[in-house]
């Protein structure tokens, strides 16, 4: 059993990495229904809670059957991130997660995000901000640091397991390679088996197979993994990770209909959460992922991301289904 505070999480957890304009209450209930063991919301500005933005504010919406699930935020300002503690504690989520992560320019610039990665004293500074303005578990995701020549990753674990915090999820990139490359996981694998680290350690970056998950698993020797770009549109990655580690087996890949099913149910919740107009809107993102790999898919697809009408858009995901289903 892996511990952070008072969560339990079974041995070997599946993280399901915070994603900007991904990571909402109708995406994640389709990986929470394909087994992701703990979820994050996408990352909220703390200058946006503040000033009682409506978006900002909007994505501290978390559900019961979401639980454990933390609340993720970022910013650069000591009193601002003590403000949105207070602010995220009173919805009461299960965790508060500080993203120090961050590789886009309007974050850096401000200091948060990655760019703190270059100035310790302060990461640490906000962390205590953070823990004292909360009684949830702190815990924070980061990368190996802000350059290839200051992978500072081993320290900064180190500086911020000593304020507090309960569990450190680790993308093994810099800030500067931003997603290139391939992700380096032997740091993850010194800060897990540094003897002072004691929290739990969580690798991320590139896990998109079952077979990658418990390689990394036995090799790199994390807690847990996160997984963010490969449940977009696969939500099963959770399920089949999980089969495979536990049996060594693949799980039968989703049925044709499994997938369109998932879609469907997607969109409806998308729609009823944020309405019709927004709802159809951001869903158009999703589409591609959830056809990958299906032949004759472009028409429907077409289709799919011209359509700003619910019927419509189930007719065609209907009609889709059967298309394929005769194909088999
Ligand atoms: C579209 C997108 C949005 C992201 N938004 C966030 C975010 O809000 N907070 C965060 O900590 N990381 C964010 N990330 C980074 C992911 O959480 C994760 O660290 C990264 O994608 C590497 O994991 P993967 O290889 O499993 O995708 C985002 C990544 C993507 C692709």
């Amino acid at each position: 059993m892996v511990k952070i505070g008072p969560i339990e999480l079974p041995d070997f957890p599946l993280l399901l990495a915070p994603m900007e304009d991904v990571s909402d209450p109708p995406f994640r209930a389709v990986c929470k229904e394909q087994g992701a063991d703990m979820m994050y919301t996408e990352f909220i500005s703390t200058e946006g809670l503040i000033r009682d933005a409506i978006k900002s504010r909007q994505k501290l919406d978390i559900f019961d059957y979401e639980r454990p699930i933390g609340i993720q935020i970022f910013g650069g300002d000591e009193e601002a991130m003590a403000l949105s503690a207070r602010i995220v504690d009173a919805t009461q989520p299960d965790l508060i997660d500080i993203n120090y992560g961050c590789p886009v320019k309007k974050v850096v610039c401000k200091g948060a995000g990655a760019g703190i990665l270059r100035d310790v004293p302060k990461m640490i500074k906000l962390t205590e901000a953070v823990v004292k303005s909360t009684s949830l578990p702190v815990t924070v995701k980061t990368r190996l640091g802000w350059d290839h020549e200051n992978r500072n990753i081993e320290e900064v674990a180190e500086r911020l397991q000593d304020v507090g915090i309960q569990a450190l999820s680790i993308h093994g990139r810099t800030r500067v390679q931003m997603y290139k490359g391939e992700a380096d996981w032997t740091l993850i694998e010194k800060v897990k088996n540094n003897q002072r680290i004691k929290i739990p350690i969580f690798g991320n970056g590139d896990i998109d197979t079952p077979q990658k998950a418990l390689e990394y698993k036995n090799k790199y020797g994390v807690d847990g993994v996160m997984i963010g770009r490969a449940a977009i549109g696969y939500p099963w990655i959770f399920r089949e990770i999980k089969h495979f580690v536990k049996t060594g087996e693949m799980l039968a890949p989703p049925t044709v209909e499994e997938r369109i099913d998932i879609c469907t149910r997607h969109l409806t919740r998308s729609v009823e959460w944020k309405g019709s107009k927004l709802g159809i809107l951001e869903m158009r993102r999703h589409y591609a992922s959830y056809l990958k790999g299906l032949p004759n898919v472009k028409e429907y697809r077409m289709k799919l991301v011209n359509s700003d009408n619910l019927e419509e858009l189930l007719e065609i995901l209907e009609n889709l289904k059967e298309a394929q289903l005769q194909l088999i």
